[in-house]
């Protein structure tokens, strides 16, 4: 990640208007809703992937993640030939994943009341990391134990083209793009919608450089 401050301009200049959009019965993208926090994310993001770092995982097909993934929280999500799975330790470390930080939580908890979902309380931060060329197929997210809470995803950097589907993975998705400071929260009747990202288009952002990074909290265990 570049240095800070800086170029705050410049992300200012780019910046889309907030507000939230309905994308589906108990779905929402809150326009620029994180911009406010970016300052206190990055540094607490930094210290998380000081700790856990970035690595490529290999899904049960053996196809290894176009995506870099860690994790964050009580809980961290992996996946490797014996399957997809949530596990209290980082398993390249052997160690406990880094604690969920205060303002990505505060953020996401927020996120979640204003789109409906109150009381969330995420217990895991999946985080991606896509660099030009990056996606992410189309998939559920169905490892967590209780589907009553929403799935909130906060998207930094690169913009993407967030694809929304149905609850069949050939119910064709709408294409929402995503821009720095995006929150999407998905939940209720919406909670196993199928979802993906297209292949990131090349550019750098003036704030987080080559590289797009999602973080995507859930209550998971
Ligand atoms: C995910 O579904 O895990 C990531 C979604 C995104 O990167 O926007
Ligand atoms: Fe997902």
């Amino acid at each position: 990640m570049p240095g800070p401050t800086a170029d705050l301009f410049a992300d200012d200049a780019l910046q889309q208007p907030a507000g939230r959009e309905q994308i589906g019965e108990q779905s929402y993208v809150l326009r620029a809703y994180a911009l406010p926090w970016v300052e206190r994310l990055l540094p607490e993001l930094r210290r998380v992937l000081a700790q856990s770092p970035f690595r490529q995982m290999v899904t049960p097909g053996g196809f290894t993640m176009s995506a870099a993934l860690s994790s964050c929280g009580e809980l961290g999500w992996t996946t490797d030939t014996r399957g997809y799975r949530y596990s209290p330790l980082d398993p390249r470390s052997q160690q406990p994943w880094p604690a969920l930080p205060d303002a990505l939580r505060e953020l996401a908890v927020l996120a979640a009341a204003d789109a409906g979902f109150n009381d969330f309380a995420p217990d895991a931060c999946l985080i991606n990391r896509y660099v030009p060329g990056a996606k992410m197929s189309l998939h559920q997210d169905k490892n967590e134990r209780d589907y009553s809470a929403p799935v909130v995803s906060v998207s930094l950097g690169l913009p993407a083209v967030f694809l929304f589907g149905g609850h069949a993975r050939s119910d064709k998705p709408q294409k929402i793009s995503l821009f720095h400071g995006d929150v999407v929260v998905w939940g209720g009747v919406d909670r196993l919608r199928f979802h993906g990202v297209m292949p990131i288009k090349e550019g750098v952002h003036p704030r987080m450089g080559r590289q797009r990074i999602n973080l995507t909290l859930r209550t998971a265990g």
